[in-house]
Protein backbone atom coordinates (compact mmCIF):
# COMPACT_ATOMS: atom_id res chain seq x y z
CA UNK A 1 0.00 0.00 0.00
CA UNK A 2 2.71 2.76 0.74
CA UNK A 3 4.22 1.95 -2.35
CA UNK A 4 1.08 3.44 -4.03
CA UNK A 5 2.06 7.18 -2.43
CA UNK A 6 2.82 9.41 -4.95
CA UNK A 7 6.22 11.64 -4.18
CA UNK A 8 5.60 15.16 -2.96
CA UNK A 9 7.71 18.02 -3.41
CA UNK A 10 9.53 19.37 -1.10
CA UNK A 11 8.76 22.65 1.01
CA UNK A 12 10.13 24.83 -1.12
CA UNK A 13 10.59 27.42 1.42
CA UNK A 14 12.36 24.49 3.59
CA UNK A 15 14.12 23.22 0.27
CA UNK A 16 16.12 26.57 -0.10
CA UNK A 17 18.18 26.18 3.40
CA UNK A 18 19.78 22.98 2.32
CA UNK A 19 19.97 24.39 -0.98
CA UNK A 20 21.82 27.69 0.33
CA UNK A 21 24.18 25.48 2.58
CA UNK A 22 25.19 23.13 -0.22
CA UNK A 23 26.82 26.26 -2.10
CA UNK A 24 29.74 26.50 -2.24
CA UNK A 25 30.63 30.62 -3.06
CA UNK A 26 31.98 31.98 -0.03
CA UNK A 27 29.98 35.14 -0.78
CA UNK A 28 26.52 33.37 -1.13
CA UNK A 29 23.50 36.01 0.13
CA UNK A 30 20.74 33.69 2.02
CA UNK A 31 17.42 35.72 1.80
CA UNK A 32 15.00 32.51 2.67
CA UNK A 33 13.76 30.87 5.53
CA UNK A 34 12.66 34.02 7.82
CA UNK A 35 14.88 33.69 10.70
CA UNK A 36 16.78 36.79 12.44
CA UNK A 37 20.38 37.41 11.95
CA UNK A 38 22.63 40.38 12.82
CA UNK A 39 25.33 42.24 11.32
CA UNK A 40 27.69 39.45 10.96
CA UNK A 41 24.96 37.10 9.44
CA UNK A 42 24.49 34.68 12.81
CA UNK A 43 21.55 33.93 14.33
CA UNK A 44 22.63 33.68 18.04
CA UNK A 45 20.60 32.36 20.76
CA UNK A 46 19.24 35.52 22.66
CA UNK A 47 21.51 36.31 26.08
CA UNK A 48 17.94 36.34 27.73
CA UNK A 49 17.14 32.76 26.95
CA UNK A 50 20.73 31.29 27.58
CA UNK A 51 20.45 33.05 31.31
CA UNK A 52 16.96 31.57 31.63
CA UNK A 53 18.24 28.46 29.90
CA UNK A 54 20.93 28.14 32.76
CA UNK A 55 18.34 29.08 35.37
CA UNK A 56 15.81 26.20 33.85
CA UNK A 57 18.70 23.37 33.95
CA UNK A 58 19.72 24.30 37.59
CA UNK A 59 15.75 24.60 39.47
CA UNK A 60 13.90 22.00 36.91
CA UNK A 61 13.27 18.71 39.11
CA UNK A 62 10.95 16.75 37.33
CA UNK A 63 10.27 16.36 33.26
CA UNK A 64 6.94 14.73 33.92
CA UNK A 65 4.36 15.25 31.74
CA UNK A 66 2.25 18.22 32.03
CA UNK A 67 -0.69 18.02 29.63
CA UNK A 68 -2.54 18.91 26.83
CA UNK A 69 -1.97 22.32 27.89
CA UNK A 70 1.55 22.37 28.39
CA UNK A 71 3.07 24.82 30.76
CA UNK A 72 -0.19 27.45 31.58
CA UNK A 73 2.57 29.68 33.51
CA UNK A 74 4.06 30.38 30.07
CA UNK A 75 0.69 30.99 28.17
CA UNK A 76 -0.82 33.52 30.64
CA UNK A 77 2.55 35.29 30.84
CA UNK A 78 2.37 36.50 27.47
CA UNK A 79 -1.25 37.29 27.74
CA UNK A 80 -0.38 41.39 28.80
CA UNK A 81 1.77 41.41 25.88
CA UNK A 82 -0.86 39.98 23.33
CA UNK A 83 -4.21 41.91 25.18
CA UNK A 84 -2.98 44.68 26.99
CA UNK A 85 -1.90 44.83 30.69
CA UNK A 86 -4.83 46.27 31.82
CA UNK A 87 -7.18 42.82 31.67
CA UNK A 88 -5.87 40.33 29.96
CA UNK A 89 -8.06 37.66 30.05
CA UNK A 90 -11.07 40.41 29.41
CA UNK A 91 -13.12 39.36 32.42
CA UNK A 92 -12.10 35.62 31.77
CA UNK A 93 -13.53 35.36 28.30
CA UNK A 94 -9.63 34.89 27.19
CA UNK A 95 -7.70 31.89 27.93
CA UNK A 96 -5.10 29.83 26.09
CA UNK A 97 -2.80 26.69 25.88
CA UNK A 98 0.49 26.31 24.78
CA UNK A 99 1.27 24.58 21.01
CA UNK A 100 4.27 23.49 19.04
CA UNK A 101 5.42 26.61 17.55
CA UNK A 102 3.22 29.37 15.66
CA UNK A 103 2.68 26.49 13.04
CA UNK A 104 0.68 24.60 15.79
CA UNK A 105 -1.06 27.68 17.11
CA UNK A 106 -2.62 27.84 13.44
CA UNK A 107 -3.00 24.76 12.85
CA UNK A 108 -5.12 24.18 16.43
CA UNK A 109 -7.00 27.74 15.68
CA UNK A 110 -8.00 26.20 12.62
CA UNK A 111 -8.77 22.92 13.58
CA UNK A 112 -11.00 24.44 16.74
CA UNK A 113 -12.86 26.77 14.23
CA UNK A 114 -13.52 23.56 11.83
CA UNK A 115 -15.07 21.87 14.49
CA UNK A 116 -17.11 24.39 15.24
CA UNK A 117 -19.30 24.34 11.95
CA UNK A 118 -16.50 26.84 9.71
CA UNK A 119 -15.98 25.80 6.46
CA UNK A 120 -14.46 28.80 4.74
CA UNK A 121 -11.93 30.74 6.03
CA UNK A 122 -11.12 34.03 4.23
CA UNK A 123 -7.56 35.60 3.66
CA UNK A 124 -5.43 37.92 1.52
CA UNK A 125 -2.94 36.86 -0.74
CA UNK A 126 -0.21 35.45 -0.93
CA UNK A 127 0.10 34.92 2.40
CA UNK A 128 2.82 32.38 4.36
CA UNK A 129 2.43 29.25 2.03
CA UNK A 130 1.49 26.52 5.14
CA UNK A 131 -1.43 28.63 5.87
CA UNK A 132 -3.19 27.06 2.32
CA UNK A 133 -1.91 24.00 3.42
CA UNK A 134 -3.54 23.68 6.93
CA UNK A 135 -6.71 25.32 5.44
CA UNK A 136 -6.67 21.88 2.39
CA UNK A 137 -5.43 19.22 5.42
CA UNK A 138 -7.77 20.14 7.51
CA UNK A 139 -10.79 20.33 4.84
CA UNK A 140 -11.82 23.72 4.79
CA UNK A 141 -11.98 26.06 2.08
CA UNK A 142 -9.65 28.85 1.29
CA UNK A 143 -11.62 32.00 -0.05
CA UNK A 144 -8.68 34.40 -1.15
CA UNK A 145 -8.32 38.31 -1.87
CA UNK A 146 -6.08 40.48 -3.00
CA UNK A 147 -3.94 41.62 0.20
CA UNK A 148 -1.54 44.53 -1.71
CA UNK A 149 -1.87 46.21 -4.29
CA UNK A 150 0.61 47.23 -7.26
CA UNK A 151 1.32 50.39 -5.28
CA UNK A 152 2.35 48.40 -2.25
CA UNK A 153 -0.55 49.59 -0.05
CA UNK A 154 -2.87 47.28 1.49
CA UNK A 155 -6.25 47.21 -0.80
CA UNK A 156 -8.70 47.69 1.68
CA UNK A 157 -11.43 47.36 -1.39
CA UNK A 158 -10.46 44.01 -2.02
CA UNK A 159 -11.21 43.19 1.76
CA UNK A 160 -14.19 44.89 2.01
CA UNK A 161 -15.30 43.04 -0.94
CA UNK A 162 -14.53 39.77 0.76
CA UNK A 163 -16.32 40.38 4.06
CA UNK A 164 -18.86 41.66 1.70
CA UNK A 165 -19.06 38.52 0.11
CA UNK A 166 -18.65 36.56 2.73
CA UNK A 167 -20.91 34.57 4.87
CA UNK A 168 -21.72 34.99 8.56
CA UNK A 169 -20.10 31.93 10.13
CA UNK A 170 -16.78 32.57 7.82
CA UNK A 171 -13.66 33.03 9.61
CA UNK A 172 -10.97 35.71 8.22
CA UNK A 173 -7.53 34.88 8.68
CA UNK A 174 -5.26 38.25 9.25
CA UNK A 175 -1.68 38.82 10.12
CA UNK A 176 -1.37 40.55 13.00
CA UNK A 177 1.62 42.08 12.07
CA UNK A 178 5.10 42.33 9.70
CA UNK A 179 2.59 40.47 6.98
CA UNK A 180 4.45 37.20 5.82
CA UNK A 181 5.59 37.28 2.46
CA UNK A 182 5.29 41.44 1.57
CA UNK A 183 5.97 43.20 4.80
CA UNK A 184 2.89 44.94 4.15
CA UNK A 185 0.45 45.86 7.17
CA UNK A 186 -2.75 47.46 8.12
CA UNK A 187 -2.38 50.98 9.16
CA UNK A 188 -4.85 51.76 12.67
CA UNK A 189 -6.90 53.22 10.92
CA UNK A 190 -7.11 50.29 8.80
CA UNK A 191 -7.25 48.10 11.34
CA UNK A 192 -10.79 50.23 13.08
CA UNK A 193 -12.26 49.57 9.96
CA UNK A 194 -11.52 45.69 9.66
CA UNK A 195 -13.03 45.50 13.26
CA UNK A 196 -16.32 46.95 12.84
CA UNK A 197 -16.74 45.05 9.43
CA UNK A 198 -15.80 41.74 10.72
CA UNK A 199 -18.14 42.56 13.53
CA UNK A 200 -20.69 43.48 11.30
CA UNK A 201 -20.66 40.50 9.43
CA UNK A 202 -20.58 38.15 12.03
CA UNK A 203 -17.25 36.38 10.71
CA UNK A 204 -15.04 34.88 13.32
CA UNK A 205 -11.48 35.98 13.82
CA UNK A 206 -8.54 33.91 13.37
CA UNK A 207 -5.35 36.05 14.34
CA UNK A 208 -2.12 35.14 13.80
CA UNK A 209 0.79 37.20 15.49
CA UNK A 210 3.85 35.28 14.53
CA UNK A 211 6.62 38.34 14.65
CA UNK A 212 5.30 40.64 17.66
CA UNK A 213 7.88 43.32 18.26
CA UNK A 214 9.75 42.72 14.63
CA UNK A 215 7.69 45.47 13.10
CA UNK A 216 6.69 48.55 14.65
CA UNK A 217 7.42 47.48 18.72
CA UNK A 218 5.58 44.83 21.15
CA UNK A 219 2.85 47.24 22.15
CA UNK A 220 2.61 48.52 18.80
CA UNK A 221 2.40 45.52 16.79
CA UNK A 222 -0.75 44.42 19.31
CA UNK A 223 -3.11 47.24 18.45
CA UNK A 224 -4.72 44.88 15.31
CA UNK A 225 -5.39 41.79 17.73
CA UNK A 226 -6.78 44.02 20.51
CA UNK A 227 -8.71 46.05 18.02
CA UNK A 228 -10.24 43.03 16.51
CA UNK A 229 -11.12 41.50 20.31
CA UNK A 230 -12.78 44.47 20.95
CA UNK A 231 -15.85 44.56 18.52
CA UNK A 232 -16.15 40.88 18.12
CA UNK A 233 -18.51 38.19 20.90
CA UNK A 234 -15.28 35.40 19.33
CA UNK A 235 -11.86 34.74 18.44
CA UNK A 236 -9.28 32.63 17.93
CA UNK A 237 -5.20 34.17 18.26
CA UNK A 238 -2.34 32.20 16.98
CA UNK A 239 0.73 32.91 19.24
CA UNK A 240 4.48 31.96 18.11
CA UNK A 241 7.38 32.79 20.36
CA UNK A 242 10.14 31.52 17.47
CA UNK A 243 11.03 34.71 16.22
CA UNK A 244 10.40 37.11 19.17
CA UNK A 245 12.50 34.86 21.54
CA UNK A 246 14.63 33.21 18.40
CA UNK A 247 13.23 29.66 19.47
CA UNK A 248 12.94 28.68 15.97
CA UNK A 249 13.72 25.30 16.60
CA UNK A 250 12.57 24.77 19.97
CA UNK A 251 8.55 25.26 18.90
CA UNK A 252 7.73 27.58 21.36
CA UNK A 253 3.79 28.79 20.40
CA UNK A 254 0.33 29.19 21.77
CA UNK A 255 -3.55 29.01 20.77
CA UNK A 256 -5.59 31.67 22.24
CA UNK A 257 -9.52 31.71 22.44
CA UNK A 258 -12.13 34.11 23.32
CA UNK A 259 -15.62 33.70 23.85
CA UNK A 260 -18.38 35.78 24.93
CA UNK A 261 -19.26 34.39 28.06
CA UNK A 262 -16.77 33.19 30.47
CA UNK A 263 -18.84 30.22 31.22
CA UNK A 264 -18.24 29.03 28.07
CA UNK A 265 -14.42 29.44 27.91
CA UNK A 266 -13.44 26.04 29.89
CA UNK A 267 -15.54 24.03 27.01
CA UNK A 268 -13.90 25.38 24.21
CA UNK A 269 -10.73 25.12 25.67
CA UNK A 270 -11.62 21.22 26.06
CA UNK A 271 -11.87 20.38 22.16
CA UNK A 272 -8.36 22.35 21.91
CA UNK A 273 -7.07 19.34 24.40
CA UNK A 274 -9.01 17.03 22.56
CA UNK A 275 -7.67 17.96 19.13
CA UNK A 276 -4.16 18.21 20.88
CA UNK A 277 -4.14 15.18 22.55
CA UNK A 278 -4.72 13.25 19.36
CA UNK A 279 -2.12 15.33 17.14
CA UNK A 280 0.77 15.70 19.33
CA UNK A 281 -0.43 15.16 23.06
CA UNK A 282 1.34 18.12 24.39
CA UNK A 283 3.68 20.71 23.26
CA UNK A 284 7.53 20.43 23.87
CA UNK A 285 8.03 21.75 27.13
CA UNK A 286 12.02 23.22 27.22
CA UNK A 287 11.71 26.66 25.48
CA UNK A 288 7.95 27.99 26.23
CA UNK A 289 9.51 27.06 30.24
CA UNK A 290 12.62 29.72 28.59
CA UNK A 291 10.37 31.90 28.03
CA UNK A 292 8.38 31.84 31.00
CA UNK A 293 11.58 32.30 32.92
CA UNK A 294 12.23 35.40 31.04
CA UNK A 295 8.78 37.09 31.78
CA UNK A 296 8.92 36.13 35.29
CA UNK A 297 11.78 37.77 35.78
CA UNK A 298 12.25 41.37 35.29
CA UNK A 299 15.80 42.11 34.54
CA UNK A 300 15.70 39.06 32.26
CA UNK A 301 12.32 40.89 30.36
CA UNK A 302 14.12 43.89 30.74
CA UNK A 303 17.05 41.96 28.77
CA UNK A 304 14.96 40.50 26.25
CA UNK A 305 13.20 43.38 25.24
CA UNK A 306 16.62 45.41 24.50
CA UNK A 307 17.28 42.60 22.39
CA UNK A 308 14.94 42.93 20.58
CA UNK A 309 15.14 46.73 19.79
CA UNK A 310 18.27 45.84 18.41
CA UNK A 311 17.20 43.58 15.99
CA UNK A 312 14.33 45.69 15.00
CA UNK A 313 16.96 48.87 14.88
CA UNK A 314 19.55 46.44 12.52
CA UNK A 315 16.15 45.21 10.16
CA UNK A 316 14.91 49.18 9.82
CA UNK A 317 18.61 50.16 9.12
CA UNK A 318 18.73 47.63 6.59
CA UNK A 319 15.20 49.08 4.88
CA UNK A 320 16.62 52.03 4.77
CA UNK A 321 19.73 51.48 3.00
CA UNK A 322 17.84 49.23 0.52
CA UNK A 323 14.78 52.24 0.35
CA UNK A 324 17.77 54.72 -0.15
CA UNK A 325 19.22 52.43 -2.88
CA UNK A 326 16.25 53.58 -4.95
CA UNK A 327 15.52 51.95 -7.77
CA UNK A 328 18.21 48.42 -8.82
CA UNK A 329 17.60 48.09 -12.69
CA UNK A 330 13.65 47.46 -13.11
CA UNK A 331 12.99 47.27 -8.93
CA UNK A 332 12.18 50.20 -7.27
CA UNK A 333 13.13 49.25 -3.37
CA UNK A 334 11.97 52.92 -2.18
CA UNK A 335 8.95 51.02 -0.50
CA UNK A 336 10.84 48.67 1.21
CA UNK A 337 11.24 51.31 3.64
CA UNK A 338 7.75 51.40 5.50
CA UNK A 339 6.98 47.90 5.36
CA UNK A 340 7.67 46.39 8.64
CA UNK A 341 9.42 42.66 9.99
CA UNK A 342 11.66 40.37 8.45
CA UNK A 343 10.00 39.91 4.78
CA UNK A 344 9.79 42.14 1.61
CA UNK A 345 8.63 40.75 -1.69
CA UNK A 346 10.26 42.44 -4.96
CA UNK A 347 8.77 41.93 -8.10
CA UNK A 348 10.72 39.46 -10.07
CA UNK A 349 9.84 36.89 -12.85
CA UNK A 350 10.98 32.87 -11.93
CA UNK A 351 14.07 33.49 -14.43
CA UNK A 352 14.91 36.08 -12.24
CA UNK A 353 14.62 34.53 -9.26
CA UNK A 354 16.61 31.63 -10.23
CA UNK A 355 19.66 34.24 -12.42
CA UNK A 356 19.98 34.90 -8.74
CA UNK A 357 20.75 32.34 -7.31
CA UNK A 358 22.29 30.47 -9.98
CA UNK A 359 24.52 33.33 -11.41
CA UNK A 360 24.91 34.94 -8.38
CA UNK A 361 24.05 32.88 -4.86
CA UNK A 362 21.37 34.54 -4.09
CA UNK A 363 18.85 32.60 -2.41
CA UNK A 364 14.98 34.04 -1.82
CA UNK A 365 11.78 32.21 -2.13
CA UNK A 366 10.08 31.48 -5.31
CA UNK A 367 7.54 34.43 -4.58
CA UNK A 368 10.28 36.86 -4.67
CA UNK A 369 10.08 37.21 -0.60
CA UNK A 370 13.34 37.96 0.67
CA UNK A 371 13.79 38.12 4.19
CA UNK A 372 15.60 41.69 4.84
CA UNK A 373 17.76 40.33 8.10
CA UNK A 374 19.81 38.30 5.60
CA UNK A 375 21.48 41.38 4.38
CA UNK A 376 23.88 43.18 5.70
CA UNK A 377 26.67 45.85 5.28
CA UNK A 378 28.83 43.09 4.13
CA UNK A 379 26.48 42.16 1.38
CA UNK A 380 24.24 44.56 0.60
CA UNK A 381 26.10 46.29 -2.16
CA UNK A 382 26.84 43.48 -3.97
CA UNK A 383 23.07 42.50 -3.29
CA UNK A 384 21.62 45.85 -4.88
CA UNK A 385 24.12 45.33 -7.82
CA UNK A 386 23.17 42.14 -8.54
CA UNK A 387 19.48 42.64 -8.63
CA UNK A 388 20.25 45.81 -11.01
CA UNK A 389 21.99 43.45 -13.25
CA UNK A 390 19.26 40.67 -13.52
CA UNK A 391 16.08 43.00 -13.50
CA UNK A 392 17.58 45.91 -15.94
CA UNK A 393 15.25 46.52 -18.44
CA UNK A 394 16.43 45.26 -22.36
CA UNK A 395 17.91 48.21 -23.91
CA UNK A 396 17.41 47.99 -27.82
C1 LIG B 1 8.99 31.67 7.13
O1 LIG B 1 7.95 32.02 6.56
O2 LIG B 1 10.10 31.70 6.61
C2 LIG B 1 8.89 31.17 8.54
O3 LIG B 1 7.60 31.35 9.04
C3 LIG B 1 9.37 29.79 8.70
C4 LIG B 1 8.38 28.77 8.26
O4 LIG B 1 8.03 27.91 9.07
O5 LIG B 1 7.96 28.81 7.10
Amino acid sequence: MLSTLPAQPADALLALIKLHNDDPRTDKIDLGVGVYRTGQGDTPVFGAIKAAEKKLVETQDSKAYLGPEGDMGFVHALMPYVFGKDDPAMGGRIDGMQTPGGTGGVRLAVALARKAGVQRIWMGLPSWPNHAQIFADLGVELKGFTHAGQDGAVDMDALRAAVAAAQPGDAILLHGCCHNPTGIDYTPADWDEIAALIAAKGLLPILDLAYQGLGQGMEEDAYGVRKVLAAVPEALVAYSCDKNFGMYRDRVGAVYVMVQDPAQLGAVLSNGYTLARAAWSMPPDHGAAAVRLILEDEALTRMWLDELDTMRARMNQVRAKLAGAGKAGSVDLAALGHQNGLFSVLPLSAEQILALRNDHGIYMAGSGRINIAGLTAHNIDKFIADLAAVSAPVTA
